[in-house]
């Protein structure tokens, strides 16, 4: 067995055995003949207070090498500390350590060791990813992401859903938008230098080949054997935009559904989205409650929204609203004077526009259905208007999208021709066809951006804090 942790330690009755603790050291205090050292081993928000007596003579006082050890112990040290659980007489924690003995396990000289007591800029711990794990809210915001990735698994689990492991190498575009990253082992440099074109009947799998946009394609293949299957992978998105909500790299749940329609993809939707909040609520009070008051109170942070916990409250109180897109368009288009983009039927709704309706019109989740056709996938299903399509976004206050889903068209004729009026390759979609040949059944999913989850669950406004190393634009580092 492991060690147990400092979490599990804390609850432990006061009086209870000797015990060794493990972790970093976050602040060295001294007071009188006293030396308050607190450690924190990541496992939550709360560390464990040392105190040691200092100065004392014969058992159970401290070894000279331990008291030279404390004479020179800095934040971000490692160390092994033994001593006696005992009743705390401060407030804020119930237990402290009554520590006997210490072992520095590693230094970290404060000269050079970034992570000093006062409190740094969200952007400047972007510069330093690799160590902003050490700081109180990165630390929450990893556990809370880890949380919630095992709450996703069990959510479809328990309802019969399949994990399918969908391939990050492709040879097309899922969503058909064109911002593809591209995966070759041709030596391009070379081919530059002698001035050849590329010649990808010769790369590695000899034809053009892309990191994924989307799992969706090959998870309605596996739909349309075991009914219901959901993927959770990483994505990847060659996109320039620069916004607080956008990655190149992130990771994508996509549940599919065999003989359902887009008023159960809806419902599951909302039930999702409401079991991830109650899970938050439930499992990770400490590190969200740490995250909104290091945001909010001390620090007064604009990078960290208020109300976050409040908010999941309110989601979970609520019906999810549904609404036709072209309500939605009429409703922003009252409002048009207040947004940078016009809205109008046939656009695409802007982060500005789904906030607005989101925030101010509903004053809550929305969910909108029936796009446009032209602004949406070519794998959705036409409405009987021929204009529009079974698409549905659902879009929360504070971020906007946070699920973009739809029913797939499974008329092999009518996906068939939407693909050629689009100019897409049919050919090589033959196997993608194949599903509406044989077996067809009507079929629906969506896809959540993971992030943004995590993002509209702690509150962080930067999608870039809320993975541990952000890939965006100009900027993979680590
Ligand atoms: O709306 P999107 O593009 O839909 C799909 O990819 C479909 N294949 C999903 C499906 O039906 N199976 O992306 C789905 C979600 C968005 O709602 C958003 O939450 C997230 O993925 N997303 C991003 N998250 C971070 N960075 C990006 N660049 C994102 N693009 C999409
Ligand atoms: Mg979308």
């Amino acid at each position: 067995m492991l060690f147990p942790l400092i979490k599990d330690l804390l609850h432990l009755p006061a009086e209870s055995q000797n015990l060794t603790i493990r972790g970093w050291v976050k602040t060295k205090r001294e007071l009188k003949n006293r030396t308050f050292v607190e450690v924190n081993d990541g496992s939550s928000p709360a560390g464990i207070q040392c105190i040691f007596d200092r100065g004392r003579s014969g058992p159970p006082g401290l070894s000279p090498s331990a008291e030279r050890t404390l004479e020179t112990l800095a934040t971000g040290s490692s160390v092994a500390i033994q001593g006696r659980l005992v009743a705390s007489p401060g407030s804020g924690q119930a237990v402290e350590l009554a520590a006997y003995a210490i072992e520095r396990l590693g230094d970290a000289p404060p000269e050079t060791y970034p992570l000093q007591k006062k409190r740094h800029s969200l952007e400047f711990l972007r510069e330093i990813a690799h160590l902003r794990a050490r700081t109180g809210v990165f630390a929450a915001v990893a556990r809370v992401r880890s949380r919630l990735a095992f709450g996703v698994h069990r959510f479809f689990q328990e309802q019969g859903f399949h994990y399918i492991h969908t391939p990050i190498i492709t040879g097309k575009d899922a969503e058909g938008a064109g911002a593809l990253f591209q995966v070759t082992t041709l030596d391009l440099k070379a081919l530059a230098q002698a001035g050849k074109a590329p010649d990808y009947g010769r790369d590695f799998f000899g034809k053009p080949a892309y990191l994924t946009v989307s799992g969706q394609l090959e998870a309605e293949t596996y739909a349309a054997a075991l009914s219901r299957v959901y993927t959770f992978g990483p994505t990847f998105r060659a996109e320039h935009s620069n916004t607080t909500r956008h990655l190149a790299e992130f990771w994508m749940i996509e549940p599919e559904i065999a003989f359902a329609d887009l008023a159960d993809n809806i419902q599951l939707a909302e039930a999702f989205l409401k079991y991830l909040c109650t899970l938050a609520l439930r499992d990770c009070a400490e590190d969200l409650a740490f995250i909104e008051k290091r945001g909010t109170i001390e620090n007064r942070d604009a990078r960290i929204e208020t109300g976050s916990t409040a908010s999941l409250q309110k989601i979970l109180d609520s019906r999810f609203v549904r609404m036709s897109y072209t309500d939605a368009v009429a409703a922003l288009e009252k409002e048009a004077a207040r947004f940078t983009f016009k809205p109008f039927w046939g656009g695409d709704l802007q982060s500005e526009h789904e906030k607005f309706l989101t925030e101010n019109i509903v004053g809550g989740p929305v969910i909108v259905i029936d796009y446009p056709k032209d602004i949406k996938a070519f794998y959705m299903k036409l409405n009987d208007d021929e204009k529009t399509v079974r698409a549905m976004d659902v879009l929360v206050p504070r971020l906007g999208e946070i699920i973009g889903g739809s029913q797939r068209e499974e008329d092999y004729r009518r996906l068939e021709n939407r693909m050629r009026s689009l100019g897409m390759p049919v050919e090589d979609y033959a196997w993608y066809l194949d599903l509406r040949r044989y077996g067809t059944v009507p079929h629906v999913g969506f896809g959540m951006g993971f992030e943004r989850l995590i993002q509209y669950i702690t509150g962080m406004v930067n999608i870039r804090d809320v993975i541990p190393y952000p890939r965006v634009a100009g900027q993979a580092e680590f």
